[in-house]
């Protein structure tokens, strides 16, 4: 790592003689890590290392192996689809097999904006700016008015795992959408060779639409990602996140857990941790020195299901840290 004038950079030494070295131009990530990419002319690769929260250090960025320092990881316009809000391939390179995409780099618009989730809004801001005293939210899908499906999909652009085959960019995607007008998980008949590969698997790139579909609080009830999120918020704790259990199941309604006589109280901030515990994922593995891998990423499964294993850990943890008899 090196601090010059002109910005942090990455840099690899054979011998004390310098071989390569590259700024840190665009980050990804911040919550469970950061990878960061940088521009070589108008093609974009990543840096070989990245930093990873869950194992608190540095180490090789996903994709890049263990015992030699490299910069030729290609990034294309489809991880801009997710970790940004636009970039413009120039045209003609939008990266077929043996072509490295080529980028637009005034167009790239770095985070995710407002209009990622609540679609193109110039001619919202347009109308509400000219008629101030109009409070009727014009130009504007509201995302109440949405069915479940379409608001599930609208985190599932992002939230759904990055597998199957992508027939139209995301960029275009507006709320209301569904995504099998985008992508192809096997389920169109058009394309029987793509399996549904990651449905029901956690991996970095989450799927927690997928794996909530598969809950009986989703097939049986009305759950959604909002049930639990709002992403304007910042995210709460863990027994913040049990309370939203509770307003579908308790005694009253005869749905409760049958652990809560064993557990009593304690039972009300801990739904989290024995129904959505916490998962490694191989997804996102450094390649260690040969073959060894190592997972460096955690998340809460999404699967809201019995995982008897898990709880027996927190019943011992209760039990140990004297939280319940
Ligand atoms: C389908 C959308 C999607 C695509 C495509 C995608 N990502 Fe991600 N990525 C995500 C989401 C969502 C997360 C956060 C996952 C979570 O917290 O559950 C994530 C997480 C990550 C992380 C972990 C750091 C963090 O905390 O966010 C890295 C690194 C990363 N992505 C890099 C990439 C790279 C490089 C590409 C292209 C090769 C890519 N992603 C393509 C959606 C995507
Ligand atoms: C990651 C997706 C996402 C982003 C980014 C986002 N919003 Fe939202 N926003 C939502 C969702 C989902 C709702 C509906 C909330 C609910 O039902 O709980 C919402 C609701 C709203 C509402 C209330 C009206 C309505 O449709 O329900 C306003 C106003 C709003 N957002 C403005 C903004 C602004 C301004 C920004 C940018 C600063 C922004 N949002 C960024 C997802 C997003
Ligand atoms: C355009 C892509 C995109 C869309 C649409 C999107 N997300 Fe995300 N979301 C991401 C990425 C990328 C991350 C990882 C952020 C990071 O690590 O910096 C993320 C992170 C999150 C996190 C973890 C935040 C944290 O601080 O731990 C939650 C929760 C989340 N998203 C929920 C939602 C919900 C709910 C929706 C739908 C209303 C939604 N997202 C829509 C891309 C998206
Ligand atoms: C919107 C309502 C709703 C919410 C919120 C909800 N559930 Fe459910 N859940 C249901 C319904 C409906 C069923 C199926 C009927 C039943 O078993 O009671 C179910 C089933 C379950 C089951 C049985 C699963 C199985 O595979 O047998 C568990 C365990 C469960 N929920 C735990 C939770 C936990 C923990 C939370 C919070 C993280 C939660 N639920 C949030 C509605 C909900
Ligand atoms: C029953 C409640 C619940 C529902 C419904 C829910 N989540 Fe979560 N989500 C959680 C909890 C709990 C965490 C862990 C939060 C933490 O560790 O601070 C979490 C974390 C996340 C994260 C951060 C990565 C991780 O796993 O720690 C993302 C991204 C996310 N949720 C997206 C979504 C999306 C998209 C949906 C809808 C498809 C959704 N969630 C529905 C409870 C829920
Ligand atoms: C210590 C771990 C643990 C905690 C904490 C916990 N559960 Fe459970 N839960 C279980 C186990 C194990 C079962 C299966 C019990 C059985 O079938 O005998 C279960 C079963 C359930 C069921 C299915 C009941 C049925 O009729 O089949 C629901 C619903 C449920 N839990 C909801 C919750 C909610 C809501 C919370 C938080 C208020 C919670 N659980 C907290 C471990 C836990």
């Amino acid at each position: 790592m090196e601090k010059h004038k002109n910005g942090l950079y990455q840099a690899s030494y054979i011998n004390g003689k310098l071989r390569e070295k590259q700024r840190f131009d665009i980050t990804f990530g911040s919550n469970r890590g950061e990878t960061y990419l940088y521009w070589k002319g108008n093609e974009i690769y990543e840096l070989p290392v990245t930093y990873y929260l869950y194992l608190h250090q540095w180490a090789n960025s996903p994709g890049y192996k263990g015992g030699a320092v490299k910069f030729d990881r290609v990034m294309g316009k489809r991880c801009f689809e997710c970790h940004s809000s636009y970039i413009e391939n120039l045209p003609g390179s939008s990266g077929f097999i043996g072509q490295n995409e080529r980028f637009e780099k005034k167009s790239m618009i770095l985070n995710i904006d407002c209009e990622r989730c609540h679609g193109p809004a110039a001619n919202h801001v347009a109308f509400q700016t000219n008629n101030p005293e109009e409070k009727k939210p014009m130009y504007i899908t509201s995302i109440s008015s949405l069915s479940r499906a379409q608001r599930i999909d609208l985190c599932g652009q992002c939230h759904a795992g990055n597998t199957g085959l992508m027939f139209r960019s995301i960029f275009d995607f507006k709320p209301g959408d569904r995504m099998k007008d985008f992508k192809d998980n096997g389920d169109n008949a058009h394309n029987a060779n793509f399996k549904k590969k990651d449905h029901g698997k956690i991996d970095v790139h989450g799927n927690q639409a997928g794996l909530l579909a598969s809950s009986k609080c989703f097939i049986e009830g009305k759950i959604e990602c909002a049930t639990c999120h709002n992403v304007h918020d910042e995210i709460t704790n863990l027994s913040t996140y049990s309370q939203r259990c509770t307003t579908c199941h308790s005694e009253e309604k005869h749905n409760f857990c049958k652990m809560a006589v064993q557990l009593g109280q304690s039972i009300n901030n801990h739904c989290i941790d024995c129904h959505m515990p916490v998962e490694s994922s191989n997804a996102i593995v450094i390649h260690g020195a040969g073959n060894r891998t190592i997972p460096a990423f955690q998340a809460h499964i999404h699967r809201i299901a019995i995982y008897p294993g898990e709880s027996k850990k927190v019943i011992n943890w209760l039990k140990n840290n004297r939280i319940t008899s």
